[in-house]
């Protein structure tokens, strides 16, 4: 255990935060026997690799660092695989290993960083795939109680960005290890436009789409090791097939994607680009230049300026369009 961490170097935002006192957590074990320490009504916090949270100057009591390494295959029928990834896996590794097994299904959703225990959380999703896909089952630990269980697909209650996980139902599980069903015979997924526009018709293999999605990726999305950020920093509205009407009437080219239950998904970035944020910087954070739904850090060391500028973007896209953007990263901590 370290006391008064420094977490600078575990969040992607570069946020100079500290922790009372963090833990790296290598095994399901020691995680039931460091909860089973704590005092009683302590909740600890959970970190993967950091990038997707916000976090504020002081994480008062247990960090848990998830570092649960280890890929097992459990089961192989010639087609279908099951392996089992512990939650302190680093997602792109795991990627590109199942890649060159063969395993296929995950291509699209390479370059994404953060951990394996991380993707459910928000179900990770891009280029037309959303993690929950391939999920066959999540190994948690109750965060009081130490209590073990495994959730089905089901339980996780997957949709777009989310999932048990963020809820009150679910919040209190810690994921040690994540069942995934890969298949060798999975078609490939081209669909989204981006990606379907750099693939010629010889090129619709899972080889061309994984090196399609890591250099559309490079060209969009700043590299954390360089440039703080957490990628998207809200998510795309979900707004029904009426509010899209009216909102056409006067937006008539807003992009809108297809979304269940009679409703439909806009375009944050767009809403936020034509407000003219792009390149706006305040406080060291900055609008990037090269896509308006991400916020860049250029000398902010905590997390204030970073939730002030998100509030005045989401205020103006209110203003403008009555729609309501919400963060996507997960603020952590307290700012006392
Ligand atoms: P963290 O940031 O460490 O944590 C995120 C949340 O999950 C926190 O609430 C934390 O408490 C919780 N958590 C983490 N691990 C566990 C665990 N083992 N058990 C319980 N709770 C846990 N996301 C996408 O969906 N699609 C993208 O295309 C995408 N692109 C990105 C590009 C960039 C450049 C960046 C910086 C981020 C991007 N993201 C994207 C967001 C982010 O990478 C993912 O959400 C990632 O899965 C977060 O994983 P993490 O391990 O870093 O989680
Ligand atoms: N656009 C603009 N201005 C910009 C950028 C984009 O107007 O500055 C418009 C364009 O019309 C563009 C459209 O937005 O066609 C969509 O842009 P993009 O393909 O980049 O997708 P996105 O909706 O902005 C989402 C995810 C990303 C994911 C990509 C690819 C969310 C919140 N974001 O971005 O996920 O990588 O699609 O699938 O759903 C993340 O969650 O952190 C993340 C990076």
């Amino acid at each position: 255990m370290t006391a008064g961490a420094d977490l600078r170097a575990l969040n992607t935002l570069q946020l100079h935060a500290t922790a009372q006192h963090l833990v790296t957590v290598s095994s399901s074990d020691q995680l039931q026997a460091e909860i089973a320490g704590l005092d009683e009504g302590a909740v600890p916090h959970v970190l993967g690799g950091g990038s997707n949270v916000i976090l504020c100057d002081h994480l008062p009591g247990t960090t848990l660092l998830m570092a649960i390494r280890g890929r097992d295959v459990l089961s192989d029928d010639g087609t279908k695989v099951v392996i089992r990834v512990g939650a302190g896996e680093s997602w792109h590794d795991l990627v590109v290993w199942c890649h060159h097994q063969s395993f296929h299904g995950f291509a699209n959703l390479a370059l994404i960083p953060g951990s394996v225990g991380g993707a459910p959380i928000q179900n990770i999703g891009a280029y037309g795939v959303e993690v929950a896909e391939c999920i066959e089952a999540v190994h948690v630990v109750h965060q009081q109680t130490g209590e073990r269980d495994c959730l089905s697909r089901e339980d996780c209650e997957f949709r777009y960005r989310d999932s048990v996980f963020k809820h009150a139902a679910g919040a209190q599980w810690i994921i040690t290890e994540v069942d995934f069903v890969l298949d060798r015979e999975a078609p490939v997924e081209a669909d989204y436009p981006t990606l379907r526009a750099r693939l010629s018709e010889a090129e619709l293999t899972h080889d061309a789409v994984l090196a399609a999605v890591i250099s559309i990726r490079r060209e969009r999305l700043p590299d954390p090791a360089i440039t703080p950020n957490a990628g998207s920093f809200f998510k795309n509205p979900i707004i029904s097939e009426l509010d899209i009407d009216i909102l056409r009437q006067s937006f008539p080219e807003v992009p809108v994607y297809p979304a269940p239950n009679d409703t439909v998904k806009i375009s944050a970035a767009w809403l936020i680009d034509q407000l003219g944020w792009r390149g706006e910087e305040r406080d060291g954070v900055k609008v990037s230049d090269d896509h308006a739904l991400v916020l860049e850090g250029c000398g902010a060391r905590s997390a204030a300026p970073w939730l002030a500028l998100a509030e005045d973007i989401a205020t103006s896209v209110k203003d403008a369009y009555n729609v309501s953007l919400e963060l996507e990263p997960r603020v952590i901590g307290s700012t006392g």
